[in-house]
Formats: structure tokens, C-alpha cells, sequence
């Protein structure tokens, strides 16, 4: 236990020392100096330093830096294919001097998004692995198995240096696991949020062996169904390695995520010390398995697991969780049978008259029954109702079916034990607390649910685009929860004596609310430095040129384009910055890829209001070279197009086929071209240092050659995004940078467009 205690306590300072040097030369976006050099160049004398101090110990240290080019495909954001070249990865192994065949993988990543310094997204991460390599390395007896970890430097660029290393490194073959770290917010616990595919054992690992385990089965049934519009390394190395893992992150307060807040003094302490010691914990433990060298035999199956009242994981089988949800929706049924009073054997029956009691339970509100038998019917049918979900769930083999399990277990088993007292004494103050505390722990379980929602969900609102309304969406949580949260107590309200003052009471709540709500006090940013909420906006300073078919140029103009990330768009930047308002709305340009503009990813369906005020032409000191090297046709009748590219680190490739062209293959990915959601192609690309030129090739199958093609086959757009240097920012951007309110946090950069026909 001593030595325990010794070895947090170095963690914590030098891991905070860590993330300070990290963040200290501010944003790291892949290709730039801050990223390649600097931050390179602190963790490989980090590394060195752990290797020279931990030499005389039974582990050897091994650092490799990898600089990967290539190229895939993913579903997410609708479809988008990327493109990288010499972006960076620091693999460091350690394993016993005897050597390792297994490997468990760390990862986390140094880069950050533009204009953000990234100490919770991802620095943090990175600098506590530093510490957990320090001190496994340090460990005086030796590991079974070794551990890789990854310090990955294109994480942000959508995924690439992860895939770099799991398809291309050498190492990679021997990795049978993976933790990933990661952030959606900023401090507060980090959070288990998906697992697997399968392998039970690494859940089970992960509980047993971490010190303050956190983690919700329904996360990870949440996060994969998609409604979540972000993604993590985890994607990768499931879907290109095949390797099960465990994606970690923090979740509170998601407002100052990718800005400029997000600065290493607004994570706390205590989080900081708690991953260390989690992650120390749970590597420790699963390179000392035995399930790590073999995990093909202990890969099947999947785990409920969920945390009660931040203390306890549990954890169990998925089947058996299946046979226990069962169990519970039976004795559910035998319960409300025998209570029926037309007891039948057909089930048919009994389903018809539970439909029955709940139309009469609407019947007899109205009609003002006696206040027991309601309270009674109320009971059923929420017990009712917990059951059918419980049953749909679980018959989907959603893992989250436990929630409703514990709905409807606790109460039923409250119920029956307290049948005696309530025959003899009525609804008594005994009764009423013993009912209150056995609805306790499934209530207070699910209120903790609630709030992840809610803490998750209501940063999320505000980046989540144009199109969708955050009232709406909060207003119908909110309605479900409290939906799901009364149904359990309208039973209770109804036997309750003093009914009248507990409906003045709720009357009063929700009137004061209504009165609160609706008088506009609450204004939805700020830029308080204990808590900021900035309005998130885009703003690139462009210029876009159109080429015509015959190769001239048609029409060229410049302009600051305004992405707005939330719903109320402009209407709270309007009155500070008048001219920019809904006459410099764009519309889109259907025959132009990606409605003529430069995004940087495919997000153009979800931020489909944007604003373009015209500004002086920008002249970066490092153009793009663009180049059409051939065209040919080819022997099975499609057209080939090759060409070259020279330009900065982040550029976007957007192909849009015409009338009846489409593509066929192209150099990308697995050779088969990925259509994104409006039925254009996205390609994202970026490299690092001295990265040589881009070189890609396409083929196009034309079904009709005689009709006439004003837009001709195809149209082929990029535009080259200067995110970090003195390219980064014009007059005119600094300007309107001025006079943004200071709620707001306006990321923003050069870009260009360029636009060509075939
Ligand atoms: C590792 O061991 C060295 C020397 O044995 C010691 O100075 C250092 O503090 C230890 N570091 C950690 C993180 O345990
Ligand atoms: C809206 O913007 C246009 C162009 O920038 C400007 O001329 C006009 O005055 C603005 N309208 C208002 C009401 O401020």
C-alpha cells in the first residue's frame, strides 16, 4: 500500500507538468511545427529520460517514431474517404527483456484541433500515459505480457496516424487489446463508454482492476447507435486491426471542448489523478493476464455492466442478464394475474384486459374513484409499462434492458413484501417509507442516467448544427423524464394523505418555472471565466475560383464565410455585427461540389445555414499547385484521370460525377469510391513535414456519351486550408475577429477553393 501511495503522488505532479509543457506552445494541428517538432521532440526526451532511469529494471523500452501515409474509408458523418502523408506516431514498447509475443496497446493523441490548445482533448491523456509508462517501467518484478503506447499525433484530422499504425506498424500484429483515451469535455470522471466487440473479459478486467471504475453499458449502447456526432480511435482499431478495446473519456462540461477554454488550469486535479491511477491499474492488470495471449477463447459474449451510485461496477454476462430480464417480466405477469379479478388461462386475455385496466385508469381519473384503487391501478400500469420495455429491449438484445429490469424488480418485490402491512394498516407512515426505500436504488440510478444525458447532451446542443432545435430536443427529455421518473410515485401521490398540498406544491414549481422560462432571462453563452459557454462559428476568409469546361476561368470572388454551429445562428451576432445578416445568407450551388464552398469536412447537412460578406482577394505565401497530369480512356471503357497536388497541410478533395457519369474506383481507400450523404465524394487530406506531392487517380464510367454536358462529366473541386503560420490570418479576419462578442469563439482561418470541370 505504501508504495502505492508513493508512486500516485510523483504521477500526479509530473503528469501536470506534463500537460503544461504540452499545451504550452499552444494549438497542435497536424503539419505544424508546434505538432511535428515541438511536441515530438518533448515526448521522445520524456521517453528517453523514463528509458534511462528504469534501464537497470527487469523491462526493456523500445521507441519507434513512425511517420505512416495512407488512406481509408468510414461511414461516419455520412461517408467521407481520407487521405494522409507522413503524419506522425510515437509507438513506445515496453515489455519484459526477455521480450513479449502479446501486446497491450495504449493510445492517446497529442495533435489538437485549430485554434484550441487541446489540454483536455487530448494532451492530458497523453501526459498520463507518460506517467503510467514511468512507472510500469519502474516495476521491479516483470509484466507477462508487453504494452505499446501510442502517442498519436493525427487523431483530430478524422482518425488517420491510428489507422497509420494498426495497418502499417509492425507491432501491430501482436496487439490482442487496446485502451483508448480520450475527451468529450473536460474533467469530471472519465467515463467507460464502449467496449468490445465482445470479449467480456476486458470489461470484467477493466472493473475488477480499476481503482474508481465508471461505466455504463447504456453509454456504450448510446454512442454506437450514432446519435452522437463524434468518434474515436476505438472506430479504427476495431474496424482495421480486429482488436477489441476500451474507449475512456471525460465527459463534463463538453461547452469549452475544441476552443480556446480549453486550457490545462480548467482540468481538475482530482481527475487527473484518478485516470492515472485507473489506467496504472487496469494496463497493470491486463498485461499480467492470461486471457490477453489467448483471447480467442474468452472472446464471445457480451457484458451488462453499470455503475450503482458511484460506488460499485456490476457487472455480468449478457445471457444471464437475459435470463434475469425474463424472470422479471414473468413474475410481473403472475403478479397482475392473480390480481385480476376475471382470472383466465389465455393469455390473449390477460394482455386485453391490461389495455383494459389502462384505458381505466383514464376513465376512472376522470371520473374521480376512489383514491386507493387508483393509486393501485397506477402501480400496475407503470409496472406494466416497465415490463413491455423491459421485454423489447431485452428481445433486442440491448444490454441497457437492465434499466428497465431494475424498474420493475425493485417495485414488484417492495410491493409484495409490504402486501401484508398495507391489508392491515392502509397506506401508514411505515408503509410509506419502506415503499420510498425500495424504489430507492433503481431511482437513484436512474436520476444518475439522467444527469449523464443531460451533461452530455445539452453541450452537444450547441454544436450540433443548423437544423436542429436544442429546445425541442431538451423539452422532450425533459418530458420523459419526468414521464419515467413519476410513474413509480403517481401511485404514491394518490394514496398519499395530503394530496392537495402535494399538487400545490408541483403547481407551484412548474409555475414559477413557466415564469422563469418564458420571461428571456437566460441567455444561452457566456464568456464568464469560471464557466464560459462560447457560441461556436466558423469563419474562413476564402477566395473561390470557378473553372468552365474549356478550362478558363468563369467566375472568381472572396469573401469571409460564417459557419454558425447551433441553431439560432446569426441572430445574436447580427445586432453587434449589423452587416452580417440574412442577405448574405448562402444558398447552394447544386452544380457545384459541395454547394461551391470550402468545407473542411463533409458537415454541410448538418450547418446548412451559412453567410458569406464579401472581402479582398487572399493571397497565401504558399499557393496550391494543382495539376492535371492525365486523362485517358481506358480498355474497359471508363475515362482514367490522374493528377498532382502541391499545397499546405490540410486540403479537401470534392468530386461530383455529372448526370449519368459515376465513378467506379479511384486511388483511395480500398479502391472502391465512398459516396457521402448527398451523393458527392469527400476526400480529406493532410500530411506532415516534408510530405512529397499528393498524387491521386480516378476512374469515371459515362453511360451516355451523346448527350450534350454543359457541366461536362465532371466536376472537381479542392480547397487548401491554412490552419495554423502566418497564412492562418488576413486583415480582414482579424478585424471581424474583433468585433465577434467576446461570448463567442469564432475558429478561424485562410482558405481557398478551386473549382475545375471535365
Ligand atoms: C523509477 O525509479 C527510479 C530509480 O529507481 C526513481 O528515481 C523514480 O522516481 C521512479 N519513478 C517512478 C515514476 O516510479
Ligand atoms: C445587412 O447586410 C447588408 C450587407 O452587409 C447591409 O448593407 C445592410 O445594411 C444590413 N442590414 C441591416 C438591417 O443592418
Amino acid at each position: 500500500m505504501h508504495q502505492l501511495l508513493i508512486s500516485c503522488c510523483i504521477l500526479y505532479f509530473t503528469t501536470i507538468s506534463h500537460l503544461e509543457r504540452i499545451t504550452s506552445v499552444g494549438p497542435r494541428p497536424v503539419g505544424s511545427r508546434e505538432n511535428e517538432v515541438l511536441t515530438v521532440n518533448f515526448l521522445l526526451e520524456q521517453i528517453e529520460h523514463i528509458k534511462a532511469d528504469s534501464a537497470s529494471g527487469p523491462h526493456s523500452v523500445t521507441v519507434d517514431v513512425q511517420k505512416p501515409t495512407g488512406s481509408f474509408s468510414i461511414d461516419f458523418l455520412g461517408g467521407f474517404t481520407s487521405y494522409y502523408d507522413k503524419v506522425s506516431n510515437i509507438a513506445v514498447r515496453l515489455e519484459p527483456k526477455a521480450g513479449a509475443q502479446h501486446l497491450m496497446l495504449a493510445n492517446c493523441h497529442f495533435d489538437s484541433v485549430a485554434n484550441s490548445p487541446g489540454a483536455s482533448d487530448d494532451a492530458v491523456s497523453c501526459a498520463v500515459m507518460l506517467e503510467v509508462l514511468h512507472s510500469l517501467a519502474n516495476l521491479s518484478t516483470p509484466l507477462r505480457h508487453g504494452v505499446v503506447f501510442l502517442f498519436n499525433g493525427a487523431e483530430e484530422n478524422v482518425l488517420q496516424a491510428s489507422h497509420g499504425f494498426i495497418t502499417q506498424h509492425p507491432w501491430a500484429k501482436q496487439v490482442r487489446a487496446f485502451i483508448n483515451l480520450e475527451a468529450a469535455g473536460v474533467g469530471g470522471k472519465e467515463v467507460v463508454f464502449q467496449t468490445g466487440p465482445e470479449n467480456p473479459w476486458l470489461v470484467q478486467a477493466y472493473v475488477h482492476a480499476a481503482k474508481h471504475p465508471f461505466a455504463s453499458v447504456v453509454g456504450q449502447e448510446v454512442f454506437q447507435s450514432g446519435v452522437i456526432p463524434s468518434d474515436t480511435d476505438f472506430r479504427i482499431y476495431r474496424d482495421f486491426g480486429n482488436i477489441p478495446g476500451i474507449d475512456l473519456a471525460f465527459i463534463e462540461n463538453g461547452f469549452i471542448y475544441h476552443t480556446k477554454y480549453d486550457t490545462p488550469d480548467r482540468i481538475l486535479t482530482d481527475s487527473i489523478q484518478r485516470a492515472g491511477d485507473n489506467i496504472l491499474a487496469v494496463l497493470k492488470h491486463l498485461a499480467m493476464s492470461v486471457e490477453l495471449a489467448d483471447s480467442s477463447q474468452y472472446r464471445h459474449g457480451n457484458m451488462v455492466f453499470f455503475d450503482l451510485l458511484g460506488m460499485v461496477v456490476v457487472a455480468y454476462p449478457a445471457h444471464v442478464g437475459t435470463i434475469i430480464n425474463y424472470l422479471a417480466a414473468m413474475a410481473t405477469f403472475l403478479y397482475l394475474f392473480k390480481k385480476s379479478s376475471h382470472p383466465t388461462n389465455a393469455t390473449a386475455v390477460v394482455i386485453l384486459s391490461w389495455l383494459v385496466t389502462l384505458l381505466t385508469v383514464l376513465i376512472l381519473a376522470v371520473l374521480g374513484v376512489r383514491r386507493l384503487e387508483l393509486g393501485e391501478l397506477y402501480f400496475d400500469v407503470s409496472l406494466l409499462l416497465w415490463s413491455a420495455a423491459l421485454i423489447f429491449l431485452t428481445a433486442n438484445d440491448l444490454c441497457s434492458a437492465y434499466v428497465p429490469m431494475l424498474m420493475v424488480a425493485f417495485p414488484l418485490v417492495t410491493k409484495l413484501l409490504l402486501t401484508r402491512e398495507f391489508r392491515l394498516r392502509g397506506v401508514s407512515m411505515k408503509y410509506s417509507i419502506l415503499y420510498q426505500l425500495g424504489l430507492g436504488l433503481p431511482y437513484v440510478h436512474f436520476m444518475f442516467l439522467i444527469w449523464v444525458v443531460f451533461e452530455i447532451f445539452t453541450p452537444i446542443l450547441g454544436r450540433c448544427g443548423t437544423e436542429i432545435p436544442p429546445d425541442v430536443v431538451l423539452a422532450t427529455l425533459v418530458a420523459l423524464t419526468v414521464i419515467f421518473l413519476s410513474s413509480f410515485f403517481l401511485h404514491f401521490i394518490y394514496l398519499a394523505r395530503s394530496t392537495k398540498w402535494l399538487l400545490a406544491g408541483l403547481g407551484t414549481v412548474f409555475t414559477v418555472f413557466l415564469l422563469l422560462v418564458s420571461c428571456g432571462l437566460f441567455f444561452p453563452y457566456t464568456a464568464d471565466p469560471s464557466a464560459p459557454r462560447p457560441k461556436r462559428v466558423f469563419i474562413q476568409h476564402t477566395t473561390r475560383t470557378f473553372h468552365g469546361l474549356d478550362g478558363q476561368v468563369e467566375s472568381k470572388d472572396s469573401g469571409l464565410w460564417i459557419n454558425s454551429f447551433d441553431y439560432t445562428g446569426m441572430q445574436h451576432i447580427t445586432p453587434l455585427i449589423p452587416e452580417i445578416n440574412d442577405t448574405i445568407r448562402t444558398s447552394c450551388h447544386d452544380d457545384r461540389p459541395f454547394c461551391g464552398f470550402p468545407w473542411f469536412l463533409p458537415i454541410n447537412f448538418l450547418a446548412k445555414k451559412n453567410w458569406y460578406l464579401p472581402a479582398p482577394e487572399v493571397f497565401p505565401k504558399s499557393p496550391v499547385k494543382f495539376q492535371l497530369l492525365s486523362k485517358e480512356e481506358t480498355k474497359w471503357g471508363t475515362v482514367k484521370m490522374t493528377f498532382e497536388v502541391k499545397g499546405p497541410s490540410h486540403m479537401s478533395l470534392y468530386l461530383k460525377p455529372h448526370q449519368d457519369a459515376t465513378l467506379s474506383s479511384w486511388s483511395f481507400g480500398d479502391g472502391t469510391p465512398k459516396l457521402d450523404l448527398a451523393g458527392e465524394y469527400f476526400i480529406f487530406y493532410s500530411h506532415g513535414l516534408d510530405a512529397p506531392v499528393w498524387n491521386f487517380w480516378f476512374e469515371i464510367q459515362v453511360l451516355n456519351i451523346h448527350f450534350g454536358r454543359p457541366l461536362g462529366m465532371i466536376s472537381v473541386a479542392f480547397s487548401a486550408h491554412y490552419f495554423f503560420g502566418e497564412d492562418q490570418r488576413t486583415v480582414q479576419l482579424n478585424n471581424m475577429l474583433d468585433r465577434f462578442p467576446k461570448w463567442a469563439f469564432a475558429s478561424s482561418w485562410v482558405s481557398t477553393y478551386h473549382m475545375y470541370r471535365y
